[in-house]
Formats: structure tokens, sequence, C-alpha cells
């Protein structure tokens, strides 16, 4: 696979600026002034570009991402255990999703917006994922959908897709299902198991899904269910073989208190960073330190 840009940054028509003074290097050429779509995502499947995918739940965290050149943001449910308090992805709510999504269309430009749909909000029916999936388009200005399950969710993607909402599609661990499955256990091993993964991620494609998740699958399969599959695969937990990857940002930046999954790689520790910061700031007010004459009115 070759990497690229996505899009490419676009030509302002100045000189080139000397290399300390271009925008920051991502994968996708920085910050351009348009917003990255999914037919941006099939091109780079054409193109072999493989692209990074994060999650944000709030406007300034999503500015930073945005900003550091990630080109397509999810609202997920994991907002239930990383950043609402929750046990797990279970008890989020639509007005949840809704309030987190637009808060993260505020804070960016140019990434593509997914927002999941939670746990309940269209198992019912197509016409009750229809309806939710508008509320998140309309009220947060999402560009896109989440929604668990492949053949089981063929007909809520199919009337979504037709009625011009962008679906990805989310297999294998599919965490709003932990208590069927007694906990997160990777997914997909065995012939049955790997059969039927690759029969769901088809069937999604089928249903017009323009992406699928792919999360705690063996690395071996994902490479089977990417090769058969003209719309990206996006891996958390499933090898390098697929078209992208997501991680949990709480995850990757050492936010998350406690065990993370195997397949996380953190890469900056801000839990300690910023109870470092909270310390120090507690040890100036109790010393009488803060607030310095620099920061005091007269
Ligand atoms: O909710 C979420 O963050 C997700 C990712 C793990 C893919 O669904």
């Amino acid at each position: 696979m070759q990497h690229g840009s996505l899009p490419p940054a676009q030509n302002s028509g100045h000189a080139e600026k000397p290399a300390a003074e271009k925008a920051p290097q991502s994968l996708y050429g920085g910050v351009t002034s348009r917003r990255v779509t999914v037919r941006d995502l099939a091109s780079a499947k054409q193109r072999g570009e493989r692209w990074p995918m994060l999650t944000a739940y709030d406007a300034p965290t999503a500015a930073v991402f945005d900003e550091a050149g990630i080109p397509v943001l999810l609202v997920g449910d994991s907002a239930g255990n990383c950043h609402l308090g929750y046990e797990n992805t279970v008890p989020v709510t639509m007005d949840e999703m809704v309030m987190m999504s637009a808060a993260v269309v505020r804070g960016t430009k140019r990434a593509l917006i997914v927002a999941d749909l939670p746990f309940g909000s269209y198992q019912e029916s197509p016409a009750q994922a229809l309806h939710n999936a508008v509320r998140l388009m309309k009220e947060a200005g999402v560009g896109a959908v989440k929604l668990e399950g492949g053949e089981r969710s063929a007909a809520a993607t199919e009337l979504l897709v037709q009625a011009g909402v962008p679906v990805m599609a989310h297999l294998g661990l599919t965490p709003q299902s932990v208590h069927a499955f007694g906990g997160y256990p990777v997914q997909g091993r065995g012939d049955e198991a790997a059969h039927q993964l690759l029969a769901d991620a088809k069937t999604a494609q089928s249903a017009g899904a323009f992406a699928v998740v792919l999360e705690a699958v063996p690395a071996e399969l994902a490479v089977q269910v990417t090769a058969s599959l003209h719309i990206p695969t996006v891996g958390i937990g499933a090898g390098v073989g697929c078209d992208a990857q997501v991680l949990v940002w709480t995850d990757m930046a050492g936010m998350t208190g406690g065990r993370v999954p195997k397949f996380v790689k953190q890469y900056a520790d801000l839990r300690a960073t910023l109870g470092d910061a909270a310390r120090a700031f507690s040890a100036d007010v109790i010393g009488g330190s803060f607030p310095a004459a620099e920061h005091t009115f007269h």
C-alpha cells in the first residue's frame, strides 16, 4: 500500500513556504478548506491509501485532532464508558449522542464526522433507524452514522442509504452486545464464525454501507474481508491489513484509567500530565504563589 494525501492540501497559489512554516504534516496534508467526504474514502481505497480515525466526544479535543489532520472522527458510543462515566455503551441515549456530535461538528472544519446510533435507537425498525439518523444529521450536522451488525442491520442500512444517510457498519466485537457476548471476546475465530463475519461484511456492502469497522477479529480474517470488499475496512484490534485504523482517543492518549485492550497503542500519558498540572495548581493555591502579579488586575 502506498501512503498519500486525502484530500490533497488545496493549492493556495502562494509561493512555497519553508518546511518549518508549513501546516503540520499529516498523512492527508493538514487542514484544507473542505470536509472529507465518503467519496474521498472510496478513492483512498482505490489508491491503496491507509487512513486513521479517532473518536472524539467534545469540541476542543475534536479541534486538536482536526488540526492534526485526522480525516475521520467518530463520535462513538464508547463515550458511555470513556466520557460519560457509564460502565459500557448500553446506557448512552440519542440526546447524549446529539449533544456530543454537535459539539464535535462545531469544533472541526475538515474531518468527516461519523456518529454512532446508540443501543436501542435503530434495532426496532428501519423507520426508527432513519428517524434517529436524521436527528444526528439535522440537529448535530454529522456527515454519516455508524450502526452495529451486518445481516441483522441490512434493512436499516438500506433505508438510510436510500434516504441519503451515509452508513458505516460495525462488525466483529460489537460493544452494544456486551451482555449477549458476556464480555468483550475476540470474534470470528473458527470456520463458521469467520464465514458469518465475511457474509455480514458483504451484506453491509450490498446494503450500501460506505465502510465497515472490524473490531477484535483475527488479522488473517480482516485481510480476507478487506480483499473481498470494494469499500474500506476500518480495523480496531484487527491487524494491520485493514484499509484504515481507529482507536478510542482516551485509550491512545493515556486518559483511560485502568487496563486498556491488547490492541491499544498508547501514544501519550495525558492522565499523568493532567494529574501533575492539577497537583501543581493545588500546591500554588495552598502556598499562595498563584495568582501572581502577572495574573492580577489593579
Ligand atoms: O464507539 C466507538 O468508539 C467505536 C469504536 C471502537 C470503533 O465503535
